[in-house]
């Protein structure tokens, strides 16, 4: 099957909306007839809820070709839940796309797989694609390996997700979030190969074969090309990087 490659910028609690306009635009005409132009590639990005508007206006009115994206969303659609943000409001600002199951949200808001699956049923009840995110600490890593957790993740948020669902999965090893270690290429790739499984026996062969499966974890500009090498590597989801321009447009540029 033929995939096209994602490289998605995941900003964290960085750039304000102000920063995150100016950022986009430089982006863009860094980028100018690279090959997210002609779909080769896809370019996402993830900011904060605040600069979804402003992104969502400049992408709009500049017809850039990147996808836009949320990094979370609640597990409810409306009504009294202070601080949430639904994913209804995500899908009226265009967003394709929302991160779920983050590790930061699993270690600093104690977000369980129950609620993660939540999360996902909800996304697609508003039409929004989401980017399962899974991956072992350091802990699980020396306890399990590298694959029983992740696997573990992946097979609770697919609970119940329909075949023909488009899905991204993400394997992000925790050790290797913002640490500078990356994980080997082939290391990502046998954990993405058994996640490629999991989604094979949870929606079937067609969707194992035409879903995206990510690497995230310390990627830059001198390791994407080792990672898209992996044959069940598909793209990046990429952290401190995709804060810098330069380093972000190489990302994006890679050559095998
Ligand atoms: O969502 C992105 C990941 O957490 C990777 O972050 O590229 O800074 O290691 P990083």
């Amino acid at each position: 099957a033929v995939r096209t490659p994602l490289i998605a910028g995941n900003w964290k609690m960085n750039l304000d909306h102000l920063q995150a306009v100016a950022f986009v635009q430089k982006l863009h005409w860094t980028l100018k007839d690279a090959k997210h132009e002609d779909g080769s590639v896809e370019v996402a990005v993830f900011p904060p809820f605040t600069d979804l508007r402003s992104v969502q206006t400049l992408l709009d009115a500049d017809k850039i070709a990147f996808a836009l994206g949320a990094q979370d969303l609640s597990t409810k659609d409306a009504g009294a839940y202070t601080g949430e943000i639904s994913g209804a409001f995500l899908a009226k600002l265009d967003a394709r796309y929302v991160i779920i199951g983050h590790s930061e949200r699993r270690e600093y808001h104690n977000e369980s797989d129950d609620v993660i699956a939540a999360k996902v049923q909800a996304a697609l009840r508003h039409g929004l694609t989401p980017v399962i995110c899974v991956g072992e600490t350091a802990e699980d890593l020396e306890k399990f390996g590298a694959s029983a957790v992740p696997v573990g993740q992946l097979e609770k948020a697919l609970e119940g997700v329909p075949a023909d669902t488009e899905i991204v999965v993400a394997y992000e090893p925790v050790w290797a979030i913002g640490s500078g270690q990356a994980a080997t290429p082939e290391q990502a790739q046998d954990v993405c190969a058994k996640l490629r499984g999991v989604i094979g026996a949870a929606m079937g062969e067609d969707a194992a074969a035409r879903t995206r499966v990510l690497y995230g974890g310390s990627v830059k500009a001198a390791n994407i090309a080792s990672f898209m090498r992996e044959p069940d590597v598909d793209g990046a989801l990429v952290g401190g990087a995709s804060l810098v321009v330069d380093e972000f447009a190489s990302i994006i540029r890679f050559q095998k």
